[in-house]
C-alpha cells in the first residue's frame, strides 16, 4: 500500500476541522486524536515483530490510524464514548470512511481489509467466519489497541484526575458487580454490556489478558505494569489480588508464545 501518507493528511484534516470547539469538548477529542496515532505506532511494533512486508505493515499503520474514526462522529452527535448510550463506533467509523470516500484509492482487497478490521475492532470476540487475511489484520488492530487503552487508563487512575470521558459516566461506588471476578478466572473476557460501576470497568480491562493474541503486546502490557496500576485502583480484595496473580500468570505465558 503506498497511500499512507494521503490517509494520514485525511485524518489530519478530518479530526483537526471538527466541530466541537468548547473545552471539554476538545478535550475528548484530542483523547482520541493522541489514542489513535499511539495504536498506528502499536500496530507497526506488532506487525514488525510478525515479520510483515513493507505493505502489510503500511496496511497496519493505516488502519490502526483509522480504527476509531467513528468517535469523533459519535461525541459530535451524541456527546459520549459509550457505544451502548449512542451507537457501535466501530460501525460508525466504517460509515464514516465510505461516506467520505477516503479509501477509493486503494485497492478492492486493502479496502475490505481495512473496513474488516475498524468494524470489528471492537467485538467481544472475533468472528470465526473471517478469511485469513481479515482475521490476522483484526487481531492485530485489537491487540494495539488494547495497549494503548491499557496505558491510558493506568495513568489516569494513578493520576487521580476525574473525566467522564474515560469513565464512560459509571456511576465509582466501590461495587463490583457478581460474576465478573468469577468470569475472569475462568478465561471469559467482560462483555461491556455486563458493567454496572468504574470497578466493573476496570475488571474489564484487566481480563483483556485473555483476549491478546500476539506476544509482542503481551510484553508490552507486561513490562510497562498495566495489569498492577489498574488492581491498585481497585478495592482492598484477597479474591482480586489472587485474580491479579492468575492474570499475570496468563500473561507472562502469552508473551513467551508458549499458548
Ligand atoms: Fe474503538
Amino acid at each position: 500500500m503506498n497511500n499512507g501518507e494521503l490517509l494520514k493528511g485525511w485524518f489530519d484534516a478530518y479530526v483537526r476541522e471538527y466541530p466541537v470547539f468548547d473545552p471539554a469538548g476538545r478535550e475528548a477529542y484530542e483523547l482520541k486524536i493522541g489514542h489513535s496515532l499511539r495504536v498506528a505506532e502499536n500496530s507497526v511494533m506488532i506487525g514488525e515483530s510478525l515479520d510483515f512486508n513493507g505493505g502489510d505493515l503500511a496496511l497496519a499503520e493505516a488502519i490502526g490510524l483509522l480504527h476509531d474514526i467513528g468517535r469523533f462522529e459519535q461525541f459530535r452527535r451524541y456527546r459520549t464514548f459509550r457505544d451502548g448510550k449512542s451507537e457501535n463506533h466501530a460501525l460508525l467509523g466504517a460509515a464514516v470512511l465510505k461516506e467520505n470516500n477516503v479509501l477509493t484509492t486503494l485497492g478492492e482487497d486493502e479496502q475490505r481489509l481495512i473496513l474488516s478490521s475498524v468494524s470489528c475492532h471492537n467485538m467481544l470476540v472475533v468472528p470465526t467466519d473471517l478469511p485469513r487475511g481479515e482475521d490476522l489484520f483484526c487481531r492485530l488492530i485489537r491487540d494495539a489497541d488494547k495497549i494503548d487503552i491499557m496505558g491510558v487508563v493506568s495513568a489516569y487512575y494513578e493520576s487521580g484526575q476525574k473525566s467522564d470521558f474515560i469513565e464512560l459516566d459509571l456511576p465509582d461506588d466501590s461495587a463490583c458487580s457478581t460474576g465478573i471476578v468469577d468470569d475472569l478466572f475462568m478465561g471469559k473476557t467482560v462483555d461491556m454490556k455486563k458493567m454496572q460501576t468504574l470497578n466493573d470497568f476496570k475488571l474489564l480491562q484487566l481480563g483483556w489478558v485473555h483476549d491478546l493474541n500476539f506476544p509482542l503486546a503481551a510484553r508490552m502490557i507486561d513490562e510497562r505494569g498495566y495489569l498492577e496500576t489498574i488492581r491498585r485502583s481497585l478495592p482492598a480484595s484477597e479474591k482480586i489480588d489472587e485474580l491479579l496473580v492468575f492474570l499475570k500468570r496468563h500473561l507472562a505465558s502469552l508473551g513467551s508464545g508458549a499458548c
